[in-house]
C-alpha cells in the first residue's frame, strides 16, 4: 500500500466519475465533507474497507461511519426510530451522526461496524460529497481522513501530507466550513452524546426535546474512538494557557497576543473552523508546544476542548 500514486482529482464531474470509478473497483478516495476530509471505500466491499483500515493504521476494533444520500437510504440499513426521525428531519443533511441498530442482511461489510449490532450513518450535507454519493449511488464508509491518531485533515493539502502515497485520490474541494468531526448521537438504547461535535449538543437536545446522556468515555465499544490521546500534533500541547512559556507558541482564541488566534473575535464557530488548520500550521513550525488559551465549554466550545484534551492526554 504504499507505492500508489494519488491521484488530485477536480471538483467537476469529470473528476466526480472517476472518484465513482475508483469505488467502484474498491479503491480509495478522500473527499471533503462540511465537517473534515473523509476518506471513503464502498460499505459494501470487504476488501475495500480493509484497506481504509490500513491505510489509517487503524485499530479493526473502532468502527467506520457510512455515508448516505438521504434519509431513505439510511433506513436501508438501519432500524429508524421516532428520535432518529426528529433529529434527521432537523439537522440532515449536516454534521450530525446517528448510531441505530444495523439491520440483518444489511449487505454492509461485517469490517464496517467491527462487528457491533450498530451502525453510524450520516448524510453529510457538502455539495462536492452528495453529488460524489449521488454518483456513486451506495453507501461510502468514511472515517476521517488522516492516519489514525494525528490532527483530523480540513483541506485537501492536510490529506496530501497525511496519506499521500497510500489511497488513490484525493478530490480537491478546499477548507471544510464546519471544521470539527460530526457530533455522535447513540440512539440504540437512551439518546446519548457518543462524541460532541460540529452539531451544539443544545441544539440536539432542543430537537429531541429531552437531554441527552453525556456517553461514558471508560467504554471503548459504546463510544469507540475516544480513545484518550488523539488528534495528536507533535508538540507537547498545554491547555487554558494565558501566554507561551519559553519554546511554546500560542494558540490564542479572543483579543490575545499569540502566534496563531483561532477567533479574535471570540466567535466558537470562527474557532472550530480554524482548530485543525492551526493546530497543523503551528505544529509544522516544530516547537517543542503549543500553548492554548482557554476556550468557553458551552456551544461548539465542547467539541473544541474535547479535541484540545485529546491533543494534550499524554500519549502511549
Ligand atoms: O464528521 C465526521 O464524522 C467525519 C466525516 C468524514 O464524516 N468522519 C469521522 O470519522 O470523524 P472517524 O472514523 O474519524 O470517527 C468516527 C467515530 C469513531 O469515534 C467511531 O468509533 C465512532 O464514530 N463510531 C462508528 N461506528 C460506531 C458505532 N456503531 N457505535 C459507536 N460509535 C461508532
Ligand atoms: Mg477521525
Amino acid at each position: 500500500m504504499t507505492d500508489l500514486t494519488t491521484e488530485i482529482l477536480p471538483a467537476n464531474s469529470a473528476g466526480f466519475e472517476s472518484a465513482a470509478a475508483i469505488w467502484q473497483q474498491g479503491g480509495l478516495v478522500a473527499f471533503p465533507t462540511e465537517t473534515v476530509y473523509g476518506l471513503g471505500a464502498d460499505a459494501r466491499n470487504d476488501l475495500a474497507v480493509a484497506k481504509v483500515f490500513e491505510a489509517k493504521g487503524r485499530p479493526h476494533f473502532n468502527p467506520l461511519i457510512v455515508h448516505v444520500q438521504s434519509v431513505l437510504s439510511a433506513q436501508r440499513y438501519v432500524q429508524w426510530s421516532d428520535a432518529a426521525d426528529r433529529l434527521a428531519a432537523a439537522f440532515w443533511p449536516g454534521p450530525l451522526t446517528l448510531v441505530l441498530p444495523i439491520k440483518p442482511n444489511s449487505g454492509l461489510s461485517p469490517l464496517v461496524t467491527a462487528e457491533l449490532p450498530t451502525l453510524a450513518v450520516r448524510v453529510p450535507a457538502h455539495p462536492i460529497a452528495k453529488s460524489l454519493l449521488e454518483r456513486f449511488d451506495g453507501p461510502i464508509a468514511a472515517p476521517s481522513a488522516n492516519p489514525s491518531g494525528k490532527i483530523s485533515p480540513t483541506d485537501a493539502m492536510h490529506v496530501t501530507a497525511g496519506l499521500g502515497g497510500k489511497i488513490d485520490a484525493i478530490v480537491d474541494g478546499g477548507a471544510c466550513d464546519v471544521g470539527l468531526e460530526s457530533t455522535i448521537v447513540g440512539l440504540a438504547d437512551a439518546p446519548a452524546l457518543l462524541r460532541p461535535g460540529g452539531m451544539p449538543r443544545e441544539a440536539l437536545e432542543a430537537a429531541l426535546g429531552e437531554a441527552l446522556n453525556l456517553h461514558n468515555s471508560q467504554d471503548p465499544l459504546t463510544a469507540p474512538g475516544q480513545m484518550t490521546s488523539h488528534y495528536a500534533p507533535g508538540a507537547r500541547v498545554r491547555l487554558n494557557a494565558e501566554a507561551a512559556q519559553r519554546g511554546e507558541l500560542l494558540l490564542g482564541f479572543g483579543p490575545v497576543d499569540c502566534d496563531l488566534n483561532l477567533s479574535h473575535a471570540g466567535d466558537l464557530r470562527e474557532a472550530a473552523a480554524n482548530l485543525f488548520h492551526h493546530l497543523h500550521a503551528l505544529d509544522a513550525q516544530n516547537a517543542a508546544g503549543i500553548a492554548v488559551s482557554p476556550i468557553p465549554e458551552n456551544g461548539l466550545g465542547l467539541a473544541i476542548n474535547d479535541r484540545l484534551r485529546r491533543a494534550a492526554a499524554p500519549r502511549d
